[in-house]
């Protein structure tokens, strides 16, 4: 049975997208039967699978109705992994108000996700940057969330305000729990990030992977390219760090 992750955190630009993306990559490149879904009506990470267009159906259409499948895509990359990608689209942003009035609105997704978490080792949900409903279905539906962030003052708000958004799931969701913060877009030159960073891990404890991401033209690149990391050329750094971080995740859940 799948370990359901939830990548959240309300602030917008946080590497959420790149975090779902390569870390999901690096789990199938270990053999895990791995499922994406993309519940951000950016598509930013159906985007990153090259999904971008014309797609008939995405995340919306099974959330807005029970009878419908979960409208599941097979990307394999260039070395042959696979993983498998639940694309959005643009009017996913309109399911969110539409469900406001539908029973069970906080359930769709967990509910959704029980048809098919038999076949997958690990599902990754890439949520968009609000505390709205997609973002509780993603948590109301996970067993752990991942949460990247920056290194950076306001960014620290932001963590209690998610902590404390993740203690009104635990009513629907008594299982969730924090599987990790992930220090993102690092750049230790910086005295407020270095900062932040040593002040992040005093307060937040074991809760912070050890492994930080850094400041990295190619994991920057690689997403614009339409490949994760492990397709792009020239990106041995960024993959030993997305390595460390699968065996992190593997190790937690
Ligand atoms: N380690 C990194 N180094 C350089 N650029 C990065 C890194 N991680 C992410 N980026 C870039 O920063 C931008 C924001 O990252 P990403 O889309 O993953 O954040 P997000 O939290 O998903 O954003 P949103 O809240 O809009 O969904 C993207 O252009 C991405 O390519
Ligand atoms: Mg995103």
């Amino acid at each position: 049975m799948a370990s359901i992750i939830a990548v959240a955190n309300q602030k917008g630009g946080v590497g959420k997208t790149t975090t779902t993306a390569n870390l999901g990559t690096g789990l199938a490149r270990r053999g895990f039967r791995v499922l994406l879904v993309d519940l951000d009506p950016q598509a930013n990470l159906t985007a990153v699978f090259g999904l971008e267009r014309g797609l008939a159906e995405s995340i919306g259409t099974c959330l807005m109705s029970r009878e419908a499948d979960v409208p599941i895509l097979r990307i394999e990359d260039v070395a042959g992994v696979t993983v498998d990608v639940v694309p959005s689209s643009l009017d996913v942003a309109a399911v969110e108000s539409a469900l406001v009035n539908k029973l069970g609105r906080e359930l769709r997704l967990r509910e959704q996700l029980g048809r098919v978490q038999s076949q997958y080792d690990y599902i990754l949900i890439d949520t968009p940057p609000s505390l709205g409903l997609l973002t509780i279905n993603a948590m109301v539906a996970a067993n752990w969330v991942v949460i990247p962030t920056e290194a950076r003052f306001f960014s620290m708000q932001g963590l209690d305000m998610l902590k404390e958004s993740i203690n009104e799931v635990l009513y629907m969701n008594p299982n969730l729990k924090i599987l990790g913060i992930v220090v993102s877009k690092y750049d230790r030159r910086l005295r407020e990030e270095a900062t932040v960073n040593e002040f992040l891990r005093s307060t937040w404890g074991e809760n912070v992977f050890a492994t930080e991401v850094p400041t990295n033209s190619k994991i920057l690149e690689a997403s614009s390219a339409g490949v994760s990391i492990f397709a792009y050329r020239g990106t041995k750094k960024a993959v030993q760090i997305y390595e460390n971080l699968v065996e992190e995740v593997v190790a937690r859940a």
